[in-house]
């Protein structure tokens, strides 16, 4: 049978349940994923290893040029402090651009693949046969981040989550390259009142319309 390529541009902001869909979503049509959000997350990881600032253009450039994800500590990178700095990173343009071919490539093969960030189906993968754009309230995202760190032993305090969480989509939808915004094409899917399957049954719903 021939199944056509699949590429699934999943974005949205911070804490909105994408990664686990994105995940989800990638394990059904057995393709693979990218989490972008790690490119970024480990080049900021990359600049405070070394002492250096976040605002370093030249250092930045040359980190996420050497990128190699197996390089970094896996929960060292999902840490509170560490979106903060990649949310930084992030929004130097010249970052972005070195970031750019690296996710297309992964884009490329034959079958397709999932990838899920801020830009995936405005900039990255504007082609997608499939863009959702997830959201959910600062509040509803605020909670569940909380539950997850808890879960790893971090300290989780919700009202400075929720702050973090509203500045983040601040910084990363206000930045002037590849802001953080739907695709004209996507569809919204707000998990607000949603748990993780009814998220993935109306996830899923959306592809199998998208892909028809
Ligand atoms: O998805 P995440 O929380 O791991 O992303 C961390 C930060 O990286 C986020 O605040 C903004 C940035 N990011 C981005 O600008 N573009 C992407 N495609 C993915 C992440």
């Amino acid at each position: 049978m021939f199944v056509s390529r699949l590429v699934i541009a999943i974005d949205g902001p911070a804490a909105s349940g994408k990664g686990t869909l994105a995940r989800r979503l990638a394990a059904h049509y057995g393709l693979p994923h990218l989490d972008t959000g790690l490119l970024y997350r480990a080049t900021a990881c990359a600049l405070l290893d070394e002492g250096l600032r976040l605002d370093d253009i030249e250092a930045a450039v040359a980190a996420a040029r050497g990128l190699s994800l197996t390089d970094f500590d896996d929960q060292r990178l999902r840490s509170r402090e560490m979106g903060e700095s990649a949310s930084i990173v992030a929004a130097l343009p010249e970052v972005r651009a070195e970031l750019v071919d690296l996710q297309r490539r992964f884009a490329a093969t034959d079958e397709g693949a999932v990838l899920d960030g801020r830009d995936i189906g405005t900039v990255i993968c504007p082609d997608a046969r499939v863009k959702i754009f997830v959201t959910a309230s600062a509040e509803k995202r605020a909670q569940r981040r909380a539950l997850e760190l808890a879960g790893r032993g971090e300290k989780a305090d919700y009202q400075n989550i929720l702050a973090d969480v509203k500045k983040r989509d601040e910084r990363d939808s206000a930045r002037s390259v590849a802001p953080l915004k739907p695709a004209d094409d996507a569809v919204t899917l707000d998990t607000s009142e949603l748990d993780i399957e009814g998220a993935f049954g109306a996830a899923l719903a959306i592809v199998e319309k998208g892909r028809a």
